[in-house]
């Protein structure tokens, strides 16, 4: 498909899938390479605009990543973020100096708003700031067009050649109007028309599959999870029966999940494919039995899938295509900037079974962000419980439960789980009702989780002794680190009591408080 596209280069910085997901939200496709990616490259992809990311090093190190000033010569324009901006500066003859203070957090800024990057915007505002080093000089032809109390360039520009440099954040939520800034880069000084869109990325991908698919078979795991439905429902748009699903409910499957899921994607739901549910709830428990250690579960649980979905490929026969829900920020994680195909396994842990028989696998994902996935998943009429459903991990419950799994631990989280999901989701509805607007507690990720700890506890005149129940809710941008969510204490009231009351085996509820690093998302 041809499309406008801007490069975002990589210095190593925190935000730079951010940065690429903000251009995007301007409807302008965009792809990230390396700082070492050669310039060649990078212009053969004949990019309308380039964006150099933050970065963790200070420009004047030995081994900074870096880059020539050939960059800043060819033409298109090229927008310096934080360490990109301090780039800009050195490389074209400016300076950069450390300052005594990190300068972090959000600051007021001053902006010159006859400077393109700042077009249509008020004249003061927040930003969020994370330096140290910064630019005490000006490259020669530069003009500085913002500036805070302790830093003379929060930004400048040389108009003529196109190059601007940014010392904050736009692409941070806390910068206000950031998005703005960028749509001003990309929509207003590169000249994108902004043809990236859903609509369109729906119908040219079910064409692309058409033309490669011929009447080739192809066959596809499902799990449930956002990418894999709508990696799923695309090609049953684009091949029908040709398209072969299987889905194994494990038995760790959240409650009703397998059901909702072969509602779905079934003989009655609305997609025509050939759908087979494998229920090996049994099978895997018998596996896991006696099995206390984490990563010897999610090894099991992984294998079981493998060989499972083997013996199903098997009873079809000779496929020609296998799909992967390949996302982009695997292909960005894996540093293989789009070079060639990057094998997701289904759990992240077992790999792809060896013995299917395929010609090659269909990525059709692989060059959208989450968001976008979510959104192609709506554009294609995928009901929104299911797009808009929360990460589950491949080994599901089976790393919800601490220790030994077995039916009775999968009924008792089931159960809590469900309560708890259903009393989040009904104050967070309530709240949005009454403000109009998500609170600001809402979790990225919550669920409920056994601990492997019986107690004393009293019911009735009764001594009782049974499980913990384990509350997580988190706050996140990238699941990488995350801190637990500031739940209003009448909710957690509320699902505690809810659970005590209508979960048998459980007599204690605790709310787990740990960020991540130290802890984990997931138990275990
Ligand atoms: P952790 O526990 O590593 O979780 O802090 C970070 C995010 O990843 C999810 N997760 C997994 N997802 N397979 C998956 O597909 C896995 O084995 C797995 N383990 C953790 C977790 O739910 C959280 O969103």
């Amino acid at each position: 498909m041809k499309r406008e596209l801007v490069v975002v280069i990589d210095f190593g910085g925190q935000y730079n899938q951010l940065v690429a997901r903000r251009v995007r939200e301007c409807n302008v496709y965009c792809e990230i390479y390396s700082y070492k990616t050669p310039l060649k490259k990078i212009l053969a992809r004949k990019p309308k605009g380039i964006i150099l990311t933050g970065g963790p090093n200070s420009v004047y190190e030995e081994d900074a990543a870096t880059c020539g000033k050939e960059l800043f010569e060819t033409g298109i324009p090229v927008l310096g973020l934080c360490y990109g901006a301090q780039l800009m500066s050195h490389v074209l003859g400016g300076e950069v100096k450390r300052a005594k203070n990190r300068e972090y957090g959000k600051t007021e800024t001053i902006f010159d708003t006859k400077s393109p990057l700042f077009y249509g915007l008020p004249d003061k505002g927040i930003v969020w700031m994370s330096h140290f080093d910064y630019i005490s000089r000006l490259a020669p032809g530069f003009r500085d067009v913002a500036h805070t109390a302790s830093t003379p360039v929060a930004a400048a520009e040389n108009e003529e050649k196109k190059l601007y440099a940014i010392q904050f954040h736009p692409e941070v939520l806390h910068t206000e109007n950031g998005t703005r800034m960028l749509y001003n880069f990309v929509r207003g000084i590169c000249g994108c028309s902004g043809d990236w869109k859903m609509d369109s990325f729906v119908e040219t991908a079910i064409k692309d599959i058409r033309k490669k698919v011929g009447d080739g078979k192809v066959l596809c795991a499902l799990s449930g999870g956002v990418d894999s439905s709508v990696a799923a429902v695309l090609l049953s748009r684009a091949v029908g029966k040709q398209l072969t699903c299987v889905f194994v409910d494990h038995g760790l499957l959240r409650k009703n999940e397998g059901d909702e899921v072969e509602a779905v994607f079934g003989p009655n739901g609305p997609y025509e494919l050939n759908f087979i549910r494998v229920n090996a709830a049994k099978r895997y428990y018998g596996k896991l039995a006696g099995v206390e250690d984490p990563e010897e579960k999610r090894k099991i649980i992984g294998e079981e899938f493998i060989r499972i979905f083997e013996e199903e490929a098997k009873k079809i026969g000779t496929v020609d295509y296998l799909v992967q829900g390949t996302i982009y920020p695997d292909v960005v994680e894996s540093g293989l900037g789009g070079e060639s195909a990057v094998i997701k396994s289904h759990h992240n842990v077992g790999g792809l079974p060896d013995y299917v028989d395929f010609k090659e696998i269909i990525e059709p994902l692989r060059d959208l962000f989450k968001d976008e996935v979510r959104k192609a998943g709506l554009e294609l009429g995928i009901p929104e419980y299911l797009v808009f459903r929360q990460p589950f991990p491949g080994p599901g419950l089976g790393i919800r439960i601490v220790g030994e799994v077995n039916a009775d631990k999968v009924r008792i989280v089931q159960d809590a789980d469900y309560i708890y999901r259903e009393e989040i989701d009904k104050a967070v509805r309530e709240y949005r009702e009454a403000c109009g607007k998500d609170p600001s507690w809402k979790p990225n990720q919550y669920f409920a989780a056994l601990s492997n700890m019986r107690s004393v506890g009293v019911m009735g005149d009764e001594r009782t002794y049974d499980y913990a129940v384990v509350l997580r809710a988190v706050n996140t941008i990238d699941f990488m680190t995350a801190e637990a969510a500031d739940l209003p204490w009448e909710v957690l009231q509320k699902v505690m009591s809810r659970i005590i009351n209508e979960v048998r085996g459980v007599n204690r509820v605790v709310y787990d408080l740990t960020s991540k690093p130290p802890g984990t998302i997931e138990l275990e």
